[in-house]
């Protein structure tokens, strides 16, 4: 619920369609700063937030963002994307940049057919400390990105 306080340790939020992707991405920014992550790690989550869901809607028919913080084994705030979608037949192939649904976006033949860069799930690695994606082809994608969060406020 965008606007909302956040003293709860995880929201869940169900994703169906691209005029969510935004809000959830203000959302995002919110709980991370309620966490404690500084001003630029609040951005960096919520644009890794936004290219997950953006890559459940698109692929994976819509799904759930879970937004949680911890403190153990030290303060963290992460996120987690969850869909039943199509799932994803190489993750490392699909990590590389410029691969999109398998293929080089920079040689696609006609540039409007298509839907992606391929540069989403590196971006999401850049800007995280950690990620963890687990795919089954036919069942669905689930992935968890995490940022610590360090006394310094970044
Ligand atoms: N949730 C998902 N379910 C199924 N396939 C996925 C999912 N997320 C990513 N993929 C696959 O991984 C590929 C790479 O994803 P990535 O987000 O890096 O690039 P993109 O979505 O193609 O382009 P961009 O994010 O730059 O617009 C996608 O093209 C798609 O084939
Ligand atoms: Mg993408």
């Amino acid at each position: 619920m965008p606007g909302a306080p956040s003293s709860s340790p995880e929201e869940r939020h169900s994703v169906s369609g691209a005029s969510e992707v935004v809000a959830l991405q203000v959302r995002a920014r919110e709980f991370a700063a309620a966490a404690g992550l500084g001003r630029v790690g609040q951005w960096e989550l919520a644009i890794a937030v936004s290219e997950a869901v953006t890559n459940m809607i698109k692929y994976g028919g819509g799904g759930e963002l879970i937004l949680r913080r911890g403190e153990h084994p030290r303060p963290f705030v992460e996120f987690e994307a969850r869909d039943r979608g199509r799932g994803i037949p190489s993750i490392s192939d699909a990590l590389v940049d410029n691969i999109s649904e398998g293929e080089d976006a920079r040689e696609a033949s006609d540039p409007r057919r298509r839907r992606g860069l391929g540069l989403g799930l590196g971006a999401i690695q850049r800007l995280t400390d950690e990620v963890e994606i687990h795919s089954e082809p036919g069942v669905g994608t689930t992935l968890r990105a995490r940022k610590w969060i360090s006394g310094s406020g970044r």
